[in-house]
């Protein structure tokens, strides 16, 4: 479960809540941004310097080691996860197309999230579903046997939240892209 940070109502804080499970290690580095993430969503500077203090590291070298992993996020991701597979058989089959789409509809790149918090992009592994590629997921959900002309409807539920008239700009632009590239 995300839980928010700050400060709580008891002698502790959330961070330091975390950090009390695990010994003044070094060598429990990995495990504690594991667990700062799985509570926090990510690792925000704040928690970069605790983590630090914990086990006795610098905040640069806690950074060098979670920017070494894909996996580790200084950022909080949108509240809706958009997520395009970078396997072999799903860029073979169009993964590279329906990801330009996917990123101008959305106006972000892989890696990013929506100004407004609303949509974070990413690249997955492949899932072994590769009879089904291309493959998107959205909020955990898969889609596959995916088609560029699939992908403005499928993402239109997920911009609701964003300025109407910036979405019909991109959606314009998208389906101009769609109609001079569709597989
Ligand atoms: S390569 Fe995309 S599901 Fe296997």
């Amino acid at each position: 479960m995300v839980i928010a940070e700050g400060t709580a109502a008891g002698s502790s804080t959330p961070i330091e809540q975390v950090l009390a499970g695990f010994r003044r290690d070094r060598a429990d580095l990995i495990a504690i941004l594991h667990a700062v993430q799985n509570a926090f969503g990510y690792i925000s500077r704040e928690s970069v310097e605790a983590i630090g203090a914990h086990v006795e590291l610098t905040p640069a070298q806690v950074y060098g080691v979670l920017t070494f992993y894909d996996h580790f996020r200084t950022k909080p991701l949108g509240t809706h996860l958009v997520e395009l597979c970078v396997g072999p058989a799903c860029y073979v089959r169009g993964g590279a197309k329906i990801r330009r789409v996917v990123e101008t509809i959305l106006g972000i790149e892989e890696g990013e999230t929506t100004p407004d918090g609303s949509i974070s992009l990413r690249g997955a592994q492949c899932t072994g579903t590769c009879a089904l590629a291309p493959m998107i997921h959205i909020d955990g959900k898969q889609h596959g046997h995916l088609r560029l002309s699939d992908v403005p409807r499928l993402l239109a539920g997920l911009r609701e939240a964003a300025d109407p008239a910036d979405r019909t700009d991109r959606s314009d632009r998208s389906a101009n892209q769609v109609q001079g590239g569709a597989a």
